[in-house]
Order: structure tokens, then C-alpha cells, then sequence
């Protein structure tokens, strides 16, 4: 079997490295071959760490080819999109992809709180488009959930699942509601912990102890925002916000300032807290 994964970010790059981990032959799309590069060694670095605790016996990093023109994706087995997390992008990237690859290749995209089916619409043959959500980070976290669009088939879904368990998770089956199972509560929760912050004067710290002492999360809600991004995090409750006009739904307007701030966590070197790798 042989994977594509367009979008070598974060959950990208997670993605291909369980697919390398995995044995499968994998082409990793990015825009540019340095981002590429960079994201090879991130996963060559993890996969190596891995061999040196005994967690793996060994690994082979030539599995994965990357490039930065969609044609190369044309005999792959499933696609794997994780670009960025907006349906125009995604929806024309569909269309270029059902153009490109095989009539039976699955196309899946890791959105994570984007209508599956809407991306759908972008491409000719929409019974081929399934979700598979990653959670991050994606080596470590064990769920996917397959997510069935309107008109997914059978086969595609069936295909992503057995892909899910072949990557060694835990897949779970669900239908394409807004945030399907896991986002459509932590959203609004973690939006909750957050307005906490304000609303009980409590700092970053003491809260992420206390959910972490008292509710026994294994890291607390700003760490967590600040792991996923909080770009990231601000677009997930808008696109949910959008959909089911809950209040807890849409993006505390702390967060929305930090994004616009160019706080987003981790992957910039400053969020809820300062990181040295950025
Ligand atoms: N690949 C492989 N290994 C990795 C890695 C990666 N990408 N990232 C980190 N590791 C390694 C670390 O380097 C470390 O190895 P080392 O011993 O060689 O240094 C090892 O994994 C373990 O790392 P940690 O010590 O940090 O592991 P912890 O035991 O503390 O667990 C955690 C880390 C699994 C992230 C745990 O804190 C956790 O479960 N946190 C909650 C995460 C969560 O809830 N994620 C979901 C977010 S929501 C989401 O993704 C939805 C989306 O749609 C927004």
C-alpha cells in the first residue's frame, strides 16, 4: 500500500511517520522542499528515539519521498490531506487530487472540525472522500476517528479504517457532524476552562494544575491549547461556532487576541507559556 500526505505541518508529518513506522511506502507533499527536509528530520529524529528506547527494532526513512507537485501523488493507494484548516484551500485541493489520482484511491482529509462532506463537494467522485482525524500529536495519541460523509462508500470508509489499524490506532467510527466525537466536547470545554482563567482570576499555571491534580488530565488546558496551536484551536470553535451557535462554542476573545498576536503556542515559541524550540 502506498500513502500520500499533502502538508508535512505538524499532524502531517505525524501522519507520514506512523505510515513510515509502519513499513508503507509514503510521498509527503509540502510547498516547498525545505519545509519538506524539515520534516523529514523531525520524523527521522522521533523514529530514531524510538530505536534507542527498543520501543522499534528499526526503521527505514527512504520509505518516504517528498515532493511539491500533486502529480507524484497519482499511484497512491489513500491520500491523506493535512493542510490548512480552511474549506476553500481543501475543497480546490480535492478537486486537483480527484484529477490526479486513481479512480479508486481513497482521498482523506484529517480535518478537524470542517465539514467532511463540504471538502467533498471540491471533487468529481465524493463516494471516494473520507475523514480520518488525527489526534496530536499523531505518534503519540492512540484514536482516529473515520468520519463518513454523505455520500462516502463503503469501501472507502472500510479502507480508511483498516489504514487506521494498519498505523497502529485506535480507530473509531462516526458519521460527519460538526467536531464529530472528541472535538464536539473538548471544543467548548476547553473554551470553558479558558474563560475560567478571567472569570476566576486564576493563573495559566494553577488552572493547568488544577485540571491536572483535580480532574486528572495528563496536561492541563493552556499546555494543551498551546500544544495543538492557538491558531488552530481559535479555528476549530469558529467552524463550530458557525455551525451549532452554542455560546461555549465560539473562541474566547483572549485567544482570538493571542492569534492575531502571533501567539500560537508551541510551534511560534510563545503561547499560554515560552517554549525554547519554536
Ligand atoms: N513522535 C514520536 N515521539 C514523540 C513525538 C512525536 N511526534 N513527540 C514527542 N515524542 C516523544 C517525546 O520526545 C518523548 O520521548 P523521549 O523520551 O525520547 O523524550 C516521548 O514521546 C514521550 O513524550 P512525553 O514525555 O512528552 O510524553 P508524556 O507521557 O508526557 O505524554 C502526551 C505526552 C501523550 C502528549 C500526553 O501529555 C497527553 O496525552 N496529552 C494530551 C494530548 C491531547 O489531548 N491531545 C489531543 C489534542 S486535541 C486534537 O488534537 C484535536 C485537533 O483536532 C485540534
Amino acid at each position: 500500500m502506498k500513502i500520500g500526505v499533502v502538508g508535512l505541518g505538524t499532524m502531517g508529518a505525524g501522519i507520514a511517520q506512523l505510515a513510515v513506522e509502519a513499513g508503507l511506502e509514503t510521498v509527503g507533499h509540502e510547498v516547498t522542499y525545505e519545509l519538506g527536509e524539515r520534516a523529514r528530520a523531525r520524523i527521522e529524529h522521533f523514529l530514531s528515539r524510538k530505536v534507542d528506547k527498543g520501543q522499534i527494532d528499526s526503521f527505514d526513512i527512504d520509505l518516504l519521498t517528498l515532493t511539491i507537485g500533486l502529480d507524484d501523488l497519482a499511484d497512491c493507494d489513500v491520500v491523506i490531506e493535512a493542510i490548512v484548516e480552511e474549506l476553500d484551500p481543501k475543497r480546490e485541493l480535492f478537486a486537483e487530487l480527484d484529477r490526479i489520482c486513481r479512480p479508486d484511491a481513497v482521498l482523506a482529509t484529517n480535518t478537524s472540525a470542517l465539514s467532511v462532506t463540504e471538502i467533498a463537494g471540491g471533487a468529481t467522485r465524493p463516494e471516494r472522500v473520507v475523514g480520518m482525524h488525527f489526534f496530536n500529536p499523531a505518534p503519540l495519541m492512540p484514536l482516529v476517528e473515520i468520519v463518513r460523509a454523505e455520500r462516502t462508500s463503503d469501501e472507502a470508509f472500510e479502507t480508511a479504517y483498516a489504514l487506521g489499524e494498519r498505523l497502529g490506532k485506535h480507530p473509531i467510527r462516526c458519521h460527519d457532524t460538526p467536531g464529530f466525537v472528541v472535538n464536539r466536547v473538548l471544543i467548548p470545554l476547553l473554551n470553558d476552562c479558558l474563560r475560567v482563567l478571567d472569570e476566576a482570576r486564576v493563573t495559566p499555571a494553577d488552572l493547568d494544575a488544577g485540571m491536572r491534580h483535580g480532574a486528572g488530565w495528563p496536561m492541563g488546558p493552556c499546555e494543551l491549547v498551546d500544544l495543538v496551536g492557538i491558531d488552530v484551536h481559535v479555528h476549530a470553535s469558529e467552524a463550530l461556532w458557525e455551525k451549532l451557535r452554542e455560546p461555549r462554542m465560539a473562541p474566547p476573545p483572549r485567544l482570538v487576541a493571542m492569534a492575531n498576536a502571533g501567539l500560537l503556542g508551541r510551534k511560534s515559541g510563545r503561547g499560554f507559556y515560552e517554549y525554547d524550540e519554536s
